[in-house]
């Protein structure tokens, strides 16, 4: 049965000494947590290390949490001030990494092309992708938010191989819902997330389809989470305001309903 996961995208905030509480306040909490949901923490590339030390508690079987980039470079190696690779974040021991994040698109100009790149190398170092997708207001307004999310999962994606592809998480992050505090109904984002498995089970078949973790993203809250995680196609969330808050954060972590 398909993961069932809770990851936090810090995105551009927190200060060291803020970033250190927050990941302390985490880690105590899935020291004594029981359950079956994946924890994923997301913060500046600047703070992966500090991230990845609790992570690998050795008092634990487990790492407490999972510890993901939010991005990464599109080249391999070399000449490209500024960047990180994929190497260099697997050798740190980064398990996961955001890619296709609306905001990178929008100001990064991140284009399928550049993030099929980017998954690729993530996948060449056994790093986990989340790969967002979503439509802006206007291409919802238009009608146009299926057609618009079904290529960007094809155009990013399907050129993987069933095996690839079973490392890839999906967040659908419906881009007028991201920080807007409006978000997508529940009934809207079990369609989209219903119509993402019947892309991936058509082109991978049906084993894949099921094991395919899909999270919603944009709005996401400690009040909302519960409804949408109780829809049967919805796996979980991708965090971002609401992850900046321990206690928030952890709360939607025990949003799902059994
Ligand atoms: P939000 O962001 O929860 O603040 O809307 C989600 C995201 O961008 O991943």
């Amino acid at each position: 049965m398909r993961q069932k996961i809770v990851a936090g995208n810090w995105k551009m905030n927190k200060d060291f000494e803020d970033a250190e509480v927050l990941l302390d306040d985490i880690y105590n909490a899935q020291l004594k947590y029981k359950g079956d949901v994946q924890v994923i923490v997301c913060p500046p590339t600047l703070y992966l290390e500090l991230a990845t030390d609790y992570a690998n508690d050795e008092e634990m079987d487990e790492a407490p949490f999972g510890v993901g980039a939010q991005n990464v470079s599109e080249y391999v190696k070399g000449a490209y001030t500024g960047e990180i690779s994929a190497q260099m974040l697997a050798s740190m021991g980064i398990t996961h990494c955001i890619v296709g994040h609306s905001e990178r698109r929008k100001y990064f100009g991140e284009t399928d092309k550049i993030i099929a790149e980017k998954i690729n190398l993530l996948l060449s170092y056994s790093m986990q992708p989340i790969y967002c997708c979503g439509e802006v207001l206007e291409e919802r307004e238009a009608g146009k938010h299926i057609e618009v999310v079904a290529k960007q999962i094809q155009s990013a994606l399907f050129h993987l191989t069933p095996e690839e592809f079973s490392n890839i998480i999906i967040a659908y992050e419906p881009v007028w819902a991201i920080g807007t505090g409006k978000n997508a109904t529940p009934e809207q984002a079990q369609e989209m997330h219903d119509i993402i498995r019947k892309l991936i089970l058509e082109k991978y078949g049906n084993e894949v389809a099921n094991d395919t973790s899909i999270l919603y993203g944009g709005s996401c809250n400690a009040k909302n989470a519960r409804e949408l995680f109780a829809m049967p196609d919805v796996d979980g969330g991708l965090i971002g305001g609401a992850s900046l808050i321990a206690e928030d954060f952890l709360k939607i972590r025990d949003s799902f309903v059994d």
